[in-house]
């Protein structure tokens, strides 16, 4: 057992808890609160794939900000399958002894450790975002960072310009599935206790899902059955490597938001085929598939997604997490109580504000003694808040 700190997550009386927190139990895993950070690749790993001090700290610091569970950015299952030179991966044991580390700190500081899968596909050989995010070329490849072929279900590329992927074989399909479930059993081994597999945006999975980049003729492709048919092979195969007793999330983009693509109906397909293969949660978010409408770009409102995480819930009888825009602790504590969801997702208000958790439990007035933080802080806080008057 690892030696944790008091747990700043799971505060006294949780009966008298607001719904946000409220610990929930899914498989044997109880998560102290409903607040997930969700996964956010930092693009910041030295080409090996295997997390660096950067990748300590930051994941180090969102669990000591209070989430009941941290997920780690997307990793990927084999090294083809990385959206940039600087993702991290889990396609080796070296890779699975760096992220044991990271599993061990962010259990330490009272959450839960999860870590998410990824095979990126036609949207893999990219620059960092703040490179361009276009395909690698020439002059990418002069600065050391060479383009590799990528792969999808048929021959279209992800956006204007982007590289053509190849189409894979079933015997590549076949792999990948391994490669996923060979993931799922090293992650375990590293000791984390939630997974999440990536089957949105736009990603080779939910490439696989929308009739707009699925164009196969063969079982994998076709009608409803046939695109899902690689994303339940996927769920099957992580399942039986990934222990029973430890929970996985399913992160699908409920909608493609594109002519004739991927809908919510089909989603709530999806899901019920989801559950009946042993995923615990359905993690609701969109788009991401089609020419770039971004989270850099769109203007979306608070909580936007969230419709599709109680849809989900309300037809499949599934657990969901919402994520997208989810900003301020009343709303975050609303969605809760109303039944909508189960769990909150938050990635960039984490970025803005690594304590967001420890500050939501302040202002649903769970927490006004500073119990939740760490001694080291709390301490302090809770003598400052009695002596200094309230900034205007
Ligand atoms: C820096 C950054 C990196 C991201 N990387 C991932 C990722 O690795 N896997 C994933 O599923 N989503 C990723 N996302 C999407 C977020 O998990 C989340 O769904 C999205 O940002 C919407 O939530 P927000 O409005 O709270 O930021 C990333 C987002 C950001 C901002």
């Amino acid at each position: 057992m690892l030696a944790t700190t008091s747990n700043p997550h799971t505060l006294q009386d949780s009966a008298a808890a607001p719904p946000l927190f409220t610990p929930l139990r899914v498989r044997s895993i109880e998560v102290p609160n409903r607040i997930v950070i969700s996964p956010m690749q930092q693009y910041r790993a030295d080409r090996d794939g295997k997390p660096n001090h950067w990748h300590q700290s930051h994941l180090t610091k969102l669990a000591v900000g209070g989430a009941g569970l941290v997920f780690t950015e997307a990793l990927a299952v084999e090294a083809q399958g990385r959206a940039t030179h600087s993702d991290l991966g889990i396609w080796n044991d070296e890779q699975m002894e760096a992220l044991k580390v990271v599993a061990e700190e962010i259990a330490r500081q009272g959450a839960v450790a999860g870590a998410q899968l990824i095979h990126a596909g036609r949207k893999a050989s990219v620059q960092k975002p703040w490179d361009g995010y276009q395909s690698l070329g020439p002059a990418d490849a002069a600065r050391g960072e060479e383009p590799w072929t990528v792969v999808g279900p048929s021959a279209v590329p992800a956006n204007p310009g982007w590289a053509t992927p190849e189409p894979l074989t079933r015997d590549a399909i076949r792999r990948i599935v391994d490669a996923f479930a060979q993931g799922a059993r090293r992650l375990a081994r590293a000791g984390f206790q939630a997974l999440n597999i990536h089957g949105a945006h736009g990603y080779l999975i939910h490439s696989f899902l929308s009739p707009l980049s699925n164009l196969r003729e063969d079982e994998y492709g076709g009608d409803l059955a046939g695109r899902m048919r690689f994303a339940l092979d996927i769920a099957e195969a992580v399942r039986s490597e990934w222990p029973a007793h430890l929970p996985i999330f399913y992160r699908l983009s409920c909608i493609d938001d594109l002519p004739g693509g991927w809908t919510l109906e089909d989603t709530v397909v999806l899901s019920r085929e989801l559950g009946a293969r042993g995923i615990d949660v359905i993690d609701c978010s969109s788009r991401g598939l089609g020419p770039r409408g971004t989270l850099a770009t769109a203007t979306q409102g608070e909580g936007f997604q969230v419709p599709f995480a109680e849809r989900v819930r309300a037809e499949t009888g599934i657990k969901t997490m919402a994520v997208g825009l989810i900003r301020s602790a009343g709303f975050a504590n609303s969605i809760v109580r109303e039944g909508r969801t189960d769990f909150v997702a938050i990635a960039r208000e984490a970025l803005f504000n690594p304590h967001w958790p420890l500050h939501a439990a302040l202002e649903l007035g769970h927490d006004p003694k500073f119990t939740a933080w760490p001694d080291s802080y709390g301490w302090w806080l809770a003598r400052r808040a009695r002596t200094a008057p309230p900034v205007q």
